[in-house]
C-alpha cells in the first residue's frame, strides 16, 4: 500500500466520520480532506447506514458537492446549532490552533466551524510554529480601498518584514473574488508575527478587513493521519 498524501486525508476523512451519528446537523469543510468527508457521509446515507443529516456547507464548491450526492441541505439562519463540524487544515500546531482557508473559504468556514468540535489533517501539515512552513496569512478585505487596507495590515507588521499582495489567479492576475464577493490579500513575513491573539486581534481591528485564517483555540478534535497510523489528539 503507497501512502501518498491523498490516501491519508482519505484515512483521516473515514475516520472523522465515524464520529458522525444519524440526526445531526453537520458542518461540511472544503478542501481535499473535506471532499473525502462529504463522499462518504454521501455514501454512508445512500447504503442507509445514516439517517436524517443535515449539511451546512462552508463553500459554494462544497454546496454543489454534497448536492450532487444527494445530501440535504441548510443554512445557519435555519439551524443555528452544529452538531459537529468537519474540516481539514492547513497548519496545526501543538496548541490545535490552526491556520487554515488555503482555498478562500475561510469567512464560510470560521461562521459554519465556530461550533466546531473536530478537524482532521494529513501529517504533512503539523507545525510547532504556526507561519513557520511559509504559508501566507490569508486576509479577507472589503473591494472598496482595497489598496489602503492591504497597507495598513502591511504595516501592522512592519517589524516582521511584512509584505502584502493581492491574491489573484489566470494570466490576466483577475483579483481573486471569495464567495461573498470580497478580496484576498496574502501577508507575507520574513520574521516571526509573535503572539498570534495579539496578531488576530490586530488585524481584526482594521476597517475593511473581513476576516483571516487563523482559528484559534477553536478546534477540539484534530484526527492526523501519517504512514505510522492514526493519531486523535483532543483538547
Ligand atoms: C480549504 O479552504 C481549507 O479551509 C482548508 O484549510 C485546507 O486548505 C484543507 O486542506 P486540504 O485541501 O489539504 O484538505
Amino acid at each position: 500500500f503507497i501512502f501518498t498524501q491523498d490516501n491519508l486525508k482519505k484515512i483521516a476523512a473515514y475516520k472523522a466520520v465515524q464520529y458522525v451519528e444519524s440526526g445531526m446537523v453537520l458542518g461540511l469543510g472544503t478542501g481535499f480532506t473535506a471532499k473525502h468527508v462529504v463522499d462518504r457521509i454521501g455514501e454512508l446515507l445512500r447504503q442507509g447506514k445514516l439517517k436524517d443529516i443535515i449539511g451546512i456547507p462552508t463553500s459554494k464548491k462544497t454546496h454543489e458537492h454534497a448536492l450532487s450526492l444527494g445530501i440535504p441541505l441548510s443554512d445557519l439562519n435555519s439551524h443555528p446549532v452544529v452538531d459537529l463540524a468537519i474540516d481539514g487544515a492547513d497548519e496545526v500546531n501543538p496548541f490545535l490552533n490552526l491556520v487554515r482557508g488555503r482555498g478562500g473559504c475561510l469567512l464560510r468556514e470560521k461562521m459554519v466551524e465556530s461550533a466546531c468540535k473536530k478537524f482532521i489533517v494529513d501529517e504533512s501539515k503539523l507545525v510547532n510554529c504556526i507561519g513557520g512552513s511559509g504559508l501566507a496569512m490569508l486576509v479577507e478585505v472589503i473591494q472598496f480601498c482595497w489598496k489602503f487596507t492591504a497597507e495598513r495590515l502591511r504595516r501592522l507588521f512592519e517589524e516582521a518584514g511584512c509584505v502584502a499582495k493581492l491574491r489573484t489567479f489566470g494570466e490576466k492576475e483577475e483579483p481573486f473574488v471569495t464567495d461573498n464577493g470580497n478580496f484576498i490579500v496574502d501577508l507575507y513575513f520574513k520574521r516571526s508575527i509573535g503572539d498570534l491573539k495579539g496578531a488576530s486581534n490586530a488585524i481584526l481591528q482594521v476597517a475593511g478587513v473581513v476576516e483571516h485564517r487563523m482559528f484559534l483555540d477553536m478546534a477540539t478534535t484534530v484526527i492526523v493521519a501519517g504512514e505510522l497510523g492514526l493519531t486523535v489528539k483532543n483538547k
